[in-house]
C-alpha cells in the first residue's frame, strides 16, 4: 500500500466552513455521480462528514449509495416542493457512518413544471439546504463537504444546484468531444453566478475514464490542462471494471474494493481537493 502512505492515507483537512460543490456538465455519462459518490466516500472515510444530494431524477447517486427509496421515504423532491425540510430528508448510509444521502425521485422530473410559477423556484435548494445544515450544525455534527450531483441537462435542478454550490466542479471525459460542451457549461455557470451566486467559482476538473493506452485520452487530457491550468486535479480516474460494478452492489468503489486501482485514484482525487484552499 505504498502509493496510499505516499498521497497521504486516510486522513483529511477539516475545512473551515462547508465547502458545497455542484457536480456538472450537462454532457451525459462523464463520471459526475461515480465522482460525487466516490470522492464523498473517501472523505467519510477519513472522518468527514459527508452529504451527497441527489439531484437528479434518474437516482443514480441513491443507487449507489444504498440510500433507502420505498415510497414513505423523503426524497429532494419532498425538501424542493416544501412537503418536509432538507433536515428530515437525509438518511446515513449503510457502508460509512459519516456519509449521508439526500435522495432523489422519479418525480424530482416534475420539478420544472411545478414550480414554474414560483417566484423562488431558482433559490429553493439553496434555502433548504441552508436550513438544513444550520439544523445539522446545531445538533453538533456539522457537514464538511456537501456534493450536489446533478443531471446531464441544463434545466431547472442543475441550476438550483449552481445558485446553492460555493464551487463547480466539472468532470471531463477524456474523449474526442470532451471539449465541445464546456464552453456552454461556463456560460450557464456565469449566469448562475450573475444572477444569484457571485461567489461561485469552477474550483476544479477532473479528468475521468482516462486510459493509458490511446494518444487521444492523452491528447484531450493535455487540451483540458492548458485551458484549466489551475483548476485540473493532477489525478485522473483510469478506466475500471471495478468503479463500473460498485453501484450494482449498492457501495462505492472506496468500501467495494479499496485496493483497486479505481479506489485509490478517487482517493488521491479527494486528497487534492481537500488540499486546496477552499
Ligand atoms: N472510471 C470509470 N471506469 C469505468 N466505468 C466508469 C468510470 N466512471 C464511470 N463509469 C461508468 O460510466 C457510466 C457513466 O458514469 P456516471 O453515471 O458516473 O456518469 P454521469 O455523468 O453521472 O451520467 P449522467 O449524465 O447520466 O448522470 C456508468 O455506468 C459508470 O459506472
Ligand atoms: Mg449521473
Amino acid at each position: 500500500m505504498k502509493r496510499l502512505d505516499a498521497i497521504g492515507g486516510s486522513k483529511f483537512r477539516v475545512p473551515a466552513s462547508t465547502r458545497i460543490i455542484a457536480i456538472a456538465n450537462q454532457k451525459g455519462g462523464v463520471g459526475k455521480t461515480t465522482t460525487a459518490v466516490n470522492i464523498a466516500a473517501a472523505l467519510a472515510q477519513g472522518g468527514l462528514n459527508v452529504l451527497v444530494v441527489d439531484d437528479d431524477p434518474q437516482g443514480n447517486a441513491s443507487t449507489a449509495l444504498g440510500a433507502r427509496r420505498d415510497e414513505n421515504v423523503a426524497t429532494l423532491y419532498d425538501v424542493l416542493v416544501g412537503n418536509v425540510t432538507m433536515r428530515d430528508a437525509m438518511q446515513p448510509t449503510e457502508k460509512l457512518e459519516n456519509l449521508f444521502v439526500v435522495p432523489s425521485s422519479i418525480n424530482l422530473s416534475l420539478v420544472d413544471v411545478e414550480l414554474a410559477d414560483q417566484d423562488d423556484r431558482m433559490t429553493r435548494l439553496r434555502d433548504t439546504l441552508r436550513e438544513g445544515l444550520a439544523a445539522t450544525a446545531a445538533e453538533g455534527a456539522p457537514f464538511d463537504y456537501v456534493f450536489i450531483d446533478c443531471p446531464p441537462s441544463m434545466s431547472l435542478l442543475p441550476i438550483n444546484a449552481l445558485i446553492a454550490a460555493k464551487e463547480v466542479l466539472i468532470p471531463v471525459q477524456t474523449e474526442y468531444y470532451a471539449l465541445e460542451g464546456l464552453t456552454q457549461l461556463l456560460h450557464t455557470i456565469e449566469g448562475a453566478s450573475a444572477s444569484h451566486n457571485p461567489e461561485l467559482r469552477v474550483s476544479t476538473i477532473l479528468l475521468t475514464m482516462s486510459s493509458k493506452n490511446t494518444n487521444l485520452s492523452a491528447e484531450v487530457a493535455e487540451n483540458v490542462r492548458d485551458y484549466f491550468p489551475e483548476q485540473t486535479l493532477e489525478t485522473e480516474i483510469p478506466r475500471s471494471v471495478r468503479i463500473a460494478e460498485s453501484p450494482s452492489y449498492g457501495e462505492t468503489v472506496i468500501t467495494f474494493a479499496p485496493r483497486s486501482s479505481g479506489a485509490i485514484a478517487y482517493l488521491a482525487a479527494a486528497h487534492e481537493l481537500a488540499n486546496r484552499a477552499e
